[in-house]
C-alpha cells in the first residue's frame, strides 16, 4: 500500500495578506526540488486564500482553509460553506482542530457535521484528533482517540480523508511526541479505520530538526505544522525532508 505524504502547514489566525505575500516570495524558491509524490497543503485564513491561491506555484502548494459550515448557506453569522471555499481554489480543509473544540465549542457531533459538508462540497477534510495531558496522564489516549474517531467518522468516507494525530500538549509547546510514540498511536488509529489507505498525520511542536525521524516512522504519513510553517525557511526545511 502507497499512501499519500501530506506535509500541511496550519496557519491558524496568523499573517494579514501582506505578510503571506512575503512569506510565499521567499517559501516558494526553496520548494522546487521537493519530491512531486509529496503534496504540500498551506491551510490559512479565510482571508489570505485569494493571495496564496495566485501563488500556487503551478500547483505545487495546494490549498487549504481552517473550517467549514455544514450548510451551504443561511443565516449562520461568521460561518463559511463548502462551495464558498472550493469557489476560491481551496482543496483541504481542517476540520475540529483541538483549538476549535476548546475554544469554540466545537464537538464530535459538529466535527461529524462539518466532515460530510466538506466532502459533499468536493473538499478533503483533515480530521484533528487528539489527547490532553491529562487524558494521558490517566491511560485514557485510546479511549480519547477512539470516541473522536468513532463519533466524528460516522458516515464519513474515509477514502478523502485525512486524519492528524495532535496529541493536545504537544501543540505549540516545543514539547514533541516521541516519534515512536506518534507512530504508536498512529497505528492504533489505522487498525481502528476500516481502511488502511488513509493518510495520517503527526502534529504538535513539528520542526526542521526533528521532522527527518518523524517522517522515518512507517506508520506517520505526514504532517500538520503549526508555529514552524509561519516562517517560510523553517517550513521550506519540513517539506524538504530527508
Ligand atoms: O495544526 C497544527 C498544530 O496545532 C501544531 O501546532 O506545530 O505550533 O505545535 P505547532
Amino acid at each position: 500500500i502507497v499512501r499519500k505524504v501530506i506535509i500541511a502547514g496550519n496557519w491558524k489566525m496568523y499573517k494579514t495578506q501582506g505578510e503571506a505575500a512575503e512569506f510565499l516570495m521567499e517559501f516558494i524558491p526553496e520548494i522546487d526540488n521537493v519530491p512531486e509524490d509529496r503534496e504540500v497543503v498551506l491551510c490559512v485564513p479565510f482571508t489570505d486564500l485569494t493571495i496564496v491561491n495566485k501563488s500556487l506555484h503551478g500547483n505545487r502548494i495546494r490549498l487549504g482553509a481552517q473550517n467549514v459550515h455544514w450548510e451551504d448557506c443561511g443565516a449562520y453569522t461568521g460561518e463559511i460553506s463548502a462551495s464558498m471555499l472550493t469557489e476560491m481554489g481551496v482543496r483541504y480543509v481542517i476540520v475540529g482542530h483541538s483549538e476549535r473544540r476548546q475554544y469554540f465549542g466545537e464537538t464530535d457531533e459538529t466535527v461529524n457535521l462539518r466532515l460530510k459538508a466538506a466532502q459533499n462540497g468536493g473538499l478533503i477534510p483533515i480530521l484533528c484528533v487528539g489527547e490532553t495531558k491529562q487524558q494521558r496522564d490517566a491511560g485514557a489516549v485510546e479511549q480519547t482517540i477512539f470516541a473522536q474517531l468513532d463519533r466524528g467518522l460516522e458516515g464519513v468516507d474515509l477514502r478523502r480523508l485525512v486524519i492528524a494525530y495532535e496529541p493536545i500538549w504537544a501543540i505549540g509547546t516545543g514539547e514533541t511526541c516521541e516519534a515512536i510514540e506518534a507512530n504508536r498511536v498512529i497505528g492504533i488509529i489505522r487498525d481502528r479505520l476500516s481502511d488502511p489507505q488513509v493518510t495520517i498525520q503527526y502534529g504538535g511542536s513539528v520542526k526542521p530538526s526533528n521532522i527527518d525521524e518523524i517522517m522515518a516512522q512507517p506508520q506517520i504519513d505526514g504532517v500538520l505544522v503549526g508555529g514552524a510553517s509561519l516562517a517560510a525557511g523553517d517550513f521550506a526545511g519540513i517539506v524538504n525532508y530527508k
